[in-house]
């Protein structure tokens, strides 16, 4: 059956590790669920199984910041042809875990590679994979859970092993924070930044608000009990 939705909604979400931004986004689907739209939930790296091969390499084996890059748009350029577009074309609403910033905030800013190679790769790996020749695919919204480093290394303090990532001093965090504040201000539309440093309910309250004035979900789809994250 075909989707009465014909134009897919992609969302990424983004932030520094111990933002907080997973636990909000099954809520997020649940919503979309309940106003009738069909949910694409994925990540990055990953979301395809080659990706998520790439992912597993990224997340724990040493190499150098260029091979990391390429890692990243590898796993997006086959998470894109996979998963993505054709979910988009469905009329699905793609709620994807981190996207493109991240690897301007983390290869770029955290590992200072440079930023002008990421962006010739940015758009040989996002353009044409949509029907529209010549579009970059884009999140149409990302929702920047934006939290300072030290409370952020408190929140993940204990938690798991770390990765490759997660095991990296405040520093590096610092840096990718302020990756993440500087493409915000280079595409302020498309960014939505999200205060966590409040308290869960708090977050997803501002998402839930953000929601309701970007016109992408109704109050019934937010107000049913359940739609917080658990
Ligand atoms: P994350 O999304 O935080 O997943 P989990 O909650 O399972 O830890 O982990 C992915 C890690 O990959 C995160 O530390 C950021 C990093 N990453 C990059 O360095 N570059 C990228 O392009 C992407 C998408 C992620």
């Amino acid at each position: 059956m075909n989707s009465p939705f014909t134009h897919g909604l992609f969302i990424s979400f983004e932030g520094i590790d111990g933002a907080g931004k997973s636990s909000h986004i099954e809520g997020l689907a649940q919503a979309f669920r309940r106003q009738g739209r069909a949910v694409t939930l994925t990540r990055e790296p990953g979301g395809t199984p080659l990706a998520e091969k790439l992912r597993a390499l990224m997340l724990h084996d040493a190499m150098d910041p260029l091979t990391e890059a390429l890692l990243a748009f590898a796993a997006r350029r086959d998470h894109l042809c996979e998963v993505i577009e054709p979910a988009l074309a469905r009329g699905d609403v793609v709620l994807c875990d981190r996207f493109t910033d991240a690897t301007f905030a983390y290869q770029g800013a955290g590992r200072g590679f440079d930023l002008q190679a990421l962006t010739v790769l940015e758009r040989m790996v996002q353009t044409g994979t949509a029907p529209e020749p010549g579009l970059l695919r884009e999140p149409h919204l990302t929702l920047w859970f934006d939290l300072p480093a030290e409370l952020a290394a408190q929140r993940l303090a204990g938690a798991r092993v770390p990765d490759r990532f997660e095991a990296e001093p405040g520093s590096f965090f610092a840096r990718v924070a302020a990756g993440y504040a500087a493409r915000a201000e280079a595409a302020p539309r498309r960014f939505a930044r999200i205060d966590s440093s409040a308290s869960r309910e708090q977050v997803w309250h501002s998402i839930a608000q953000l929601m309701l004035e970007r016109g992408l979900l109704g109050e019934a789809a937010l107000a049913q009990p359940g739609t917080e994250a658990a």
